[in-house]
């Protein structure tokens, strides 16, 4: 059985099944029905509005429209692969709403322009919502940070224990990435929103169009200048599959600290049952999916970056229908970022709890005071590096004798260094040693709760 074509009488006969389904994108680009309506809808409005189409007529294509949009949302529109795509789904039925009318709806367009236009559509709408998670989940973070200024945590590079932190400081890291992927979604934005609508096929039309007049009814901000650039300008997919690759590598940084946090050699967290998972064999175990899946769901966005760049970068002007290979990677870019923030916020709100014992347990149990030594030895004169090396030796004896810094008696420390006085013990002390470190952006809790002010701040300054 063939299927038959929605395209002129040049066709003599259907497609081949197989062909029919290798061809359709109505199985996902159906995502876009309610953008491709209202891009319709705007086209309809414009054909009125130049004389193009009569009034009358153009109130008929718009209410057809709606009628499309009310069966879709009611599940009484399910078009198949023999309408090939969204575009034709759509413009059929509208036919069979309308009559003749709705013959008269693709004059002035092609399907290049309005695949452009409703996946701009719909990315615009997707970044909205993107950032609004991202405000969500950075106000998530900050209500955590604000609870937990001098709640201190080991701070660590290579993986080894460096410098006590404030909690809140390592936290508002975090809040910082979200905030340059919010801006980032801003910056993405300014370039999605632009209409390639009336570039027609590749050339322009015939027709005595008003591309600002659509571009202003759909609200984009400017129209494309270059109507074959318009139709085949991929660079804001790829500007926001990068921006989500982005969002996806914090989001997977701070799941692996979680999913550390959560393991018996570190305790610093306890997840709670609400966003823990069991085993199947093993009955003592919690674990955490959560942020594990989150881990996980990363590489499938980046891998819709790669697929992307590689579709354009051999692609001659103009259309292609490589292009119709943008959507999938792109739907489920947007959908597995939402889906990530959504779980990572809930993780954080309501799924985990910080152990503040075992942490403040932790940050005594090593050597990461040993900076603090140094430093102490070179503000009484002693240049830093002689320090350095003293204080190297001294690490060095104590894990030789089993001790930590704060073991050691003040004889012991004068024999070291005669500079050194009993207010030693107070400045190797953690509180001491992360108050200490007030230099502009640093742990120490003026510098924090500062931040945190700032913070505070940002989250009432809108995304736009
Ligand atoms: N389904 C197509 C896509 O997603 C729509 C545009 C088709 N244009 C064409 N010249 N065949 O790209």
């Amino acid at each position: 059985m063939t299927q038959q074509p929605n395209w002129s009488p040049r066709f003599e006969s259907g497609l081949h099944p197989h062909i029919a389904r290798f061809n359709a994108s109505i199985n996902f680009d159906i995502e876009l029905i309610e953008y491709d309506i209202t891009g319709s809808q705007a086209h309809a409005k414009m054909l009125a509005h130049t004389g193009i189409i009569s009034e009358l007529e153009g109130e008929q294509l718009v209410s057809g429209l709606e009628q499309i949009r009310q069966e879709y949302r009611s599940g009484k529109f399910t078009p198949g692969v023999d309408a090939e795509d969204v575009h034709f789904a759509v413009e059929r039925r509208l036919t069979e709403i309308t009559g003749d009318v709705g013959k008269k709806l693709h004059t002035a367009r092609s399907r290049n322009d309005q695949v452009g236009t409703d996946t701009r559509l719909y990315l615009r709408a997707q970044i909205e919502q993107i950032q609004r998670q991202i405000r969500e989940f950075q106000s998530v973070l900050l209500d955590i940070a604000e609870q937990n200024v001098e709640t201190l945590i080991p701070g660590y590079t290579h993986l080894q224990r460096a410098q006590p932190l404030s909690l809140a400081h390592h936290l508002l890291a975090y809040f910082q990435m979200l905030e340059r992927d919010c801006q980032r979604l801003s910056d993405v934005r300014r370039r999605v929103n632009i209409s390639p609508l009336g570039c027609g096929a590749l050339a322009g039309t015939t027709f005595p169009i008003d591309r600002h007049y659509t571009a202003e009814l759909l609200h984009f901000d400017a129209v494309y200048e270059n109507s074959l650039d318009g139709v085949s300008d991929r660079d804001f997919a790829i500007e926001f599959t990068c921006a989500a690759s982005l969002i996806m590598v914090h989001l997977s940084r701070l799941a692996e600290e979680v999913i550390f946090w959560a393991s018996q050699e570190f305790g610093f967290v306890t997840l709670l049952d609400s966003c823990a998972t069991g085993s199947s064999i093993m009955p003592q175990k919690k674990n955490p999916d959560v942020p594990e899946l989150v881990r996980g769901k990363t590489g499938r966005v980046f891998g819709h970056l790669q697929a992307l760049l590689v579709m354009m970068k051999g692609l001659p002007l103009a259309y292609n229908k490589d292009l119709q290979e943008d959507k999938e990677g792109l739907f489920d870019s947007v959908k597995t970022v939402t889906d990530c923030l959504e779980s990572m916020t809930i993780l954080l709100r309501e799924g985990l709890q910080f152990r503040n014992r075992r942490l403040a347990d932790a940050v005594c149990e090593d050597f990461s005071n040993a900076t603090d030594v140094a430093d102490y030895l070179a503000t009484k004169g002693v240049p830093f590096r002689e320090a350095y090396n003293l204080v190297g030796k001294v690490v060095k004896t104590c894990i030789a004798t089993n001790k930590l810094l704060k073991d050691l008696t003040l004889e012991e420390w004068k024999q070291l260094h005669p500079a050194f006085e009993a207010d030693i013990y107070q400045a190797i002390n953690p509180l001491q040693v992360v108050a200490a470190r007030n230099s502009y952006g640093g742990t120490g809790f003026t510098q924090v709760r500062e931040a945190l002010k700032n913070a505070r701040a940002t989250l009432n300054v809108p995304t736009r």
